[in-house]
C-alpha cells in the first residue's frame, strides 16, 4: 500500500495536469478529507500507509476533483462568516465577499427587526445574520425548491430555524402586504455573455440559475430594486451584492424620488461589490 507522501506526489501531478492552480495544497486537502484527519496529521505521518478503504475513497475524491468538481461539493461543506455550512450542487458555494452583506446587515438591524432575503440559496447570509442577531427574524425566498431544502438544513444546524421562514418565490412574487426592516440579496448577476468564460468549477458545477439571469446580468437586480419599495418600511435599507463593473448602471436604477441615499461599497480588494440604499418613505 502506498504511503501519504507517495500519494501526495502522485495526486498533485494528476491535479496539475487537470489545470488545478494549487495542486499540492489541494492534494493534501483531499487526502486529509479521505482519511478524516486534519492536515497536520499528513505532516506528522508522511509514512502512514492508506488502508484499502481509504485508498478507494481517496481515488474517488481525486477523480472528481481532477474533473474540476469544486472541493466544497466533494466535502459537502463550506465555512462562511465563521460558521460551517452544508453545500450541494443545488446551491452556490458561499463566497467570502458576500460576508460584506452580513457585516452591514448586523450593523443595521436593531431589536426584533424582521428582514427578507431574495435568493437565499444555502442560507449563508440569513443564517449568519440570525445567528448573530438573536432577536431578529426573517423570510428567505428562492425560486429553487432544492436550494430551500439546503437553507432549511443550515438553519437547523445553526439553531435559527424557528426565526427563518422559507418560501418558493420568483423574486418577491409570493409576498402579500408584508413590510421589512431590511432586504438583502446576492442575486444572479453574471451576464449570459460572460458565462462561458467562467472557471470550469463554477460554470460546469454550480447551479446556472444561481449565477446568471440568462440576460445582461441586471434583470433580477433591477426587479429587486423596483419591487423593494413595496416591501420596505420607511427609512430602511436594501443591501445587495452586485457584479464587477455594474456599479454605474446599478446606481442609475435608483430613483432619487424614492431613495434617500445610495452607496456602493468596495470589498476587501477594493472592488465595488455591494449597494446599500436607504428608502425615503
Ligand atoms: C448568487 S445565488 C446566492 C445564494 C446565497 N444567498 C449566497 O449568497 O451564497 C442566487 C440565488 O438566487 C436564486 N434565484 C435565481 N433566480 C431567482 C428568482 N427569480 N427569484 C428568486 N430567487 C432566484 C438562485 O436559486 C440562488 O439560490
Amino acid at each position: 500500500m502506498p504511503n501519504i507522501s507517495e500519494k501526495l506526489r502522485e495526486a498533485a501531478d494528476i491535479l496539475q495536469i487537470s489545470g488545478i492552480s494549487e495542486p499540492r495544497r489541494e492534494a493534501a486537502s483531499l487526502i486529509a478529507f479521505a482519511l478524516q484527519k486534519d492536515k497536520t496529521f499528513l505532516i506528522a505521518h508522511p509514512e502512514y500507509k492508506l488502508s484499502a478503504e481509504e485508498e478507494t475513497r481517496f481515488r474517488e475524491f481525486l477523480q472528481r476533483r481532477a474533473n474540476r468538481e469544486p472541493f466544497q461539493y466533494i466535502t459537502g461543506r463550506q465555512e462562511f462568516y465563521g460558521l460551517d455550512f452544508a453545500v450541494t450542487p443545488d446551491v452556490l458555494i458561499p463566497r467570502p465577499e458576500t460576508e460584506l452583506i452580513v457585516e452591514n446587515a448586523i450593523e443595521l438591524l436593531s431589536d426584533k427587526s424582521r428582514f427578507c432575503e431574495v435568493g437565499i440559496g444555502s442560507g449563508c447570509i440569513s443564517v449568519a445574520i440570525l445567528h448573530k442577531v438573536k432577536t431578529a427574524s426573517a423570510i428567505g425566498l428562492d425560486i429553487s425548491p432544492n436550494a430551500l431544502q439546503i437553507a432549511e438544513k443550515n438553519a437547523k444546524l445553526h439553531q435559527v430555524a424557528d426565526r427563518l421562514q422559507l418560501k418558493i418565490s420568483d423574486v418577491f412574487e409570493v409576498l402579500k402586504d408584508e413590510k421589512f426592516d431590511l432586504i438583502v440579496s446576492n442575486p444572479p448577476y453574471i451576464p449570459r455573455r460572460d458565462f462561458e468564460m467562467l472557471q470550469a468549477e463554477v460554470r460546469d458545477f454550480e447551479p446556472t440559475i444561481a449565477l446568471t439571469d440568462g440576460k445582461n446580468g441586471l434583470s433580477i437586480v433591477e426587479k429587486i430594486i423596483n419591487d423593494t419599495r413595496q416591501f420596505l418600511n420607511p427609512h430602511c435599507f436594501l443591501l445587495m451584492e452586485i457584479g464587477f463593473e455594474q456599479a454605474t448602471e446599478v446606481r442609475k436604477m435608483f430613483s432619487s424620488k424614492i431613495w434617500k441615499s445610495v452607496e456602493i461599497l468596495p470589498d476587501l480588494q477594493n472592488i465595488p461589490r455591494m449597494v446599500m440604499a436607504q428608502i425615503e418613505k
